[in-house]
């Protein structure tokens, strides 16, 4: 038999999914380094709330300047987040393997920890607090990348080949 050929355990809607939250984080990453280089970390004082407005209810006609960069990058981080815990639960729920149900809580706790930093920068005033944000941004994303990895066909067929003789 085909090795690459798909059987029951090969999920091409789940790995679809994936491969979107790695792409969205890849966009979300490029988004971020306009917030640092437009130096527009500090355009929305406040956070979790948007000038004082439920985030997602600030008018498009006020995201202007800076304000445009920040708010649109905790945007898309939300969107984000809300993909990570979806292929999380979905992981959980429906892979065979034990430590991809692992592997899918690691992503769900490091976006969640991600957001939390992002926030913190900004309410604590802290430059330092990007750093540890670019850093754990760059693992995320490499964490997104392997999740779309193993739950591609293709390395289901390399888990289903037989040891090499030697
Ligand atoms: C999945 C979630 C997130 C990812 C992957 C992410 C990623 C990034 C990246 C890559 C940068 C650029 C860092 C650099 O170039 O040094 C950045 C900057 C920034 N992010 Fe996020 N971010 C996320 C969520 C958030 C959230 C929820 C906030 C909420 C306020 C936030 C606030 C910021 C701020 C203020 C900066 C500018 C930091 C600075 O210039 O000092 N981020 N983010």
């Amino acid at each position: 038999m085909n090795a690459n050929a798909p059987t029951k355990t090969t999920n091409p809607w789940l790995y679809w999914f994936a491969v979107l939250t790695a792409f969205f984080t890849f966009l979300l990453l490029g988004l971020g380094g306009l917030v640092t280089s437009h130096e527009a970390g500090m355009s929305v004082p406040d956070w979790p709330n948007t000038y004082g407005n439920n985030m997602f209810l600030f008018p498009p006609a006020q995201w202007i300047g800076g304000i445009f960069y920040e708010h649109t990058h905790r945007l898309l981080a939300s969107a984000v987040g809300l993909m990570t815990t979806i292929l999380a639960v979905w992981l959980w729920l429906k892979d065979s393997r034990p430590w991809m149900h692992w592997l899918g809580v690691a992503a769900f706790l490091l976006v969640v920890a991600q957001g939390v930093l992002g926030g913190l920068r900004v309410t604590m005033h802290m430059d330092s607090l990007g750093i540890y944000h670019a850093t754990i941004a760059q693992l995320f994303f490499v964490l997104t990348c392997a999740l779309a990895l193993f739950t591609s066909r293709w390395w289901k067929g390399l888990e289903r080949q037989p040891p090499a003789r030697r």
